[in-house]
């Protein structure tokens, strides 16, 4: 196989697997460094990579990346743009935002622009419920109380 951790997350890796009492319980991590190390998304040889390293079958890795939303199945762009759509968000507009990032990017949610800067994608609450309506940048970077003005200085602030 030719897909394997670099050295140094091999390294981490093996640092991981040593806090849990059965090497298997360190999936969820060991997705996320898969899906880091892997260009941002977790193809089907890097779940059997995956897997193979803490002796559980492929479908048990791909069983755990399919039910979570922060794991990728397909590639994703630069900028994976997540807008919170549970009740909060909701009532504050957040589906207004996503006709606006709908339109401004030319793609549905799900999708990626063809030059594979953003994509477009829902999340339930994420815990920012008092600044909604919300969305969160790549997993990590909260941006809040959005209107359409937000989302395009957003936009453009993403090189
Ligand atoms: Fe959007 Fe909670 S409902 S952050």
């Amino acid at each position: 196989m030719s897909l394997q951790f670099s050295p140094e997350t091999k390294q981490r890796f093996d640092a991981l697997v040593t806090r849990y009492p059965q090497k298997k319980a360190a999936l969820l991590p060991a997705l996320w460094m898969a899906q880091e190390e892997f260009g941002g998304w977790l193809s089907p040889e890097a779940l059997t990579y995956v897997a193979g390293l803490l002796d559980l079958p492929p479908s048990k890795a791909y069983s755990v990346a399919s039910f979570y939303t922060m794991y990728n199945l397909k590639p994703v762009g630069k900028y994976k743009i997540e807008v919170c759509r549970t009740l909060s968000c909701a009532m504050a507009g957040a589906f207004e935002i996503i006709d606006h990032l709908e339109a401004k990017l030319g793609v549905h949610l799900g999708e990626t622009t063809p030059d594979g800067k953003f994509t477009l994608a829902t999340q339930e609450c994420l815990a920012a419920c008092g600044y909604a309506p919300m969305c969160q940048v790549n997993g990590k970077q909260y941006h809040e109380h959005l209107t359409p003005a937000k989302v395009d200085e957003l936009l453009a602030s993403l090189p």
